[in-house]
């Protein structure tokens, strides 16, 4: 490798050029330098080599952004065919190339264009030819770099949408972009590769748009068919882009990001080499994410637990050792969990929505009960001190059901519901602006009330409730029981509603 680099010229004639390098190849010194010096005086920024081996070595080491290479045909050992070939193969994206040569026939030419050459000129030639080539490929670079901006632009698009169905899955994105990229920095990999690595994250997880509520929301551990469902995300991700966007690396990231290298990913159980080179990089700053962040149905885990895990996975050959080394280092300056990306209020307002709908028993208007432990998990309900839950059952409905049916039983449980939730709204209205709530829920054909209001309110509650259920005894012969029992904010619901129901 020789030579180095100019100073950047201010007002560069070739300004798209001049942000990047440019390789020439060339093995007569001579000629070398008076091109590279041509080059400089355009304001280039310019690297030379005297031949394709040490060409081929200072890109494939470089951290420079090297965007054109110039190269000489004839060269002993790898002549300028070979490094084009080479170079197709090995950086096949946004690289352009041109050859220059003796000879100007059309074989020649034909045959550096199909070696992966962008353009040809015969030597001797004007540096005003060169130039006005160099001006064409300046407005190309210009006009990829507004191209990029765009996907960039579309595929955060494409992440704030599936944020508006899924609003943990937007900040995961970003954060896994951003640890990604970081650690690709870290490992040396080209800027342009970087790019890819950037928008493949953002969009990595895009499938899951198309994942019902039922599965997105579970505030619970999935069950197989739910895992089943939501595995299905790299492939429906990757289908929306394969077609579209013509950089597979970004198609690869979403499809194969839950690959392993020891083959025990989905979706295709792809081994080893058969992983994209940036997925390895993106599968463990996605792990990692997922487990330090709070998630529906789970706590966050700290970091060094976390990190424990994922050195497992090292050990069972899952995950590349060395992008594990690269990716604790970034995690000692910098910490994934500083992106926050907050919803606007109209977002905020539909999840809400979302969530509480979610909760709906079908076919009626009341919450389900594990509505209720969701709301304690999210720190929803006012029960610091003390609450008390209260249990209505109706002991003849198997009887009920069987003689009057089952939509009847139905229609006549909701009836009950909406007077025993008229009780509630009314006493709400009284006791504004109160912090102190009462819920009802319903848990099948029974019905649960939460409150966390005083003791003289809940006597109230339960009067009324009382009446209630006496007229529905003395209209349509429905014999209900009631229970009720109180408890300290420190006792968590699932245990309490287990103490409800006796077991
Ligand atoms: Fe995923
Ligand atoms: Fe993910």
């Amino acid at each position: 490798m020789l030579g180095t680099q100019t100073d950047k010229k201010m007002n560069a004639v070739l300004p798209s050029l001049s942000r990047f390098s440019v390789l020439v190849v060339e093995d007569d010194p001579l000629q070398r330098e008076l091109l590279s010096n041509l080059l400089r005086s355009w304001g280039l920024h310019v690297f030379e080599a005297d031949s394709g081996e040490s060409a081929f070595e200072f890109l494939q080491n470089t951290k420079e952004k090297v965007r054109l290479l110039i190269t000489d045909l004839q060269m002993p050992r790898m002549d300028g065919l070979a490094l084009l070939k080479k170079i197709r193969r090995e950086r096949p994206y946004r690289f352009y190339s041109i050859a220059i040569s003796g000879l100007g026939d059309r074989e020649s030419i034909q045959k550096a264009l199909k070696a992966g050459a962008s353009d040809f000129l015969k030597k001797p030639f004007l540096p005003e030819q060169l130039f006005a080539r160099l001006a064409v490929l300046d407005r190309i670079v210009a006009l990829e770099e507004d191209y990029y901006a765009l996907v960039k632009g579309l595929f955060d698009v494409m992440t704030e949408m599936l944020g508006s169905r899924d609003s943990y899955t937007l900040e995961h994105s970003l954060r896994v972009a951003a640890l990604s990229k970081r650690v690709g920095m870290r490992m040396g990999i080209a800027d342009e590769e970087l790019e890819a690595l950037e928008l493949g994250c953002l969009v990595h997880d895009v499938g899951k748009i198309a994942i019902p509520d039922d599965i997105l929301l579970k505030p619970g551990p999935f069950d197989t068919l739910d895992r089943k469902i939501m595995n299905l995300h790299p492939n429906i991700g990757a289908s929306f882009l394969e077609k579209r966007y013509p950089d597979l690396r970004v198609s690869e990231i979403a499809l194969q990001h839950h690959e392993r290298l020891d083959g025990s990913g989905y979706p295709h159980g792809l081994m080893g080499k058969e992983i994209n080179p940036l997925v390895l990089i993106v599968s463990p700053c996605d792990v990692y994410e997922a487990l330090v962040a709070q998630r529906p149905y789970k706590r966050p885990m700290d970091k060094e637990s976390a990190l424990d895990i994922i050195d497992e996975e090292v050990r069972k050959g899952r995950f590349s050792k060395d992008v594990v080394a690269n990716l604790k280092e970034v995690l000692k300056e910098w910490d994934p969990l500083a992106i926050k990306k907050n919803n606007s209020k109209e977002l905020d307002l539909i999840e809400s929505f979302r969530k509480k709908t979610y909760f709906r028993e079908p076919l009626c208007s009341f919450y389900n009960y594990r509505y209720i432990l969701s709301l304690e998990k999210e720190q929803l309900l006012d029960a610091t001190d003390k609450y008390k839950l209260i249990l209505i059952d109706f002991e003849n409905i198997g009887e009920f059901n069987r003689r009057i049916g089952y939509l009847k039983t139905d229609e006549i449980l909701d009836e009950i519901g909406e007077k025993l939730q008229e009780i509630l709204n009314t006493l709400h209205e009284w006791n504004r602006p109160s912090e102190k709530n009462a819920l009802l829920f319903r848990k099948g054909p029974d019905f649960l009330v939460f409150t966390s209001y005083p003791k003289e309110v809940n006597e109230k509650i339960e009067q009324q409730i009382f009446d209630v259920l006496k007229v529905a005894e003395r209209d349509w012969g429905l014999k209900a029981n009631m229970k009720s029992k109180e408890f300290t904010g420190s006792q968590s619901f699932s245990k309490a509603l287990d103490i409800m129901v006796g077991i």
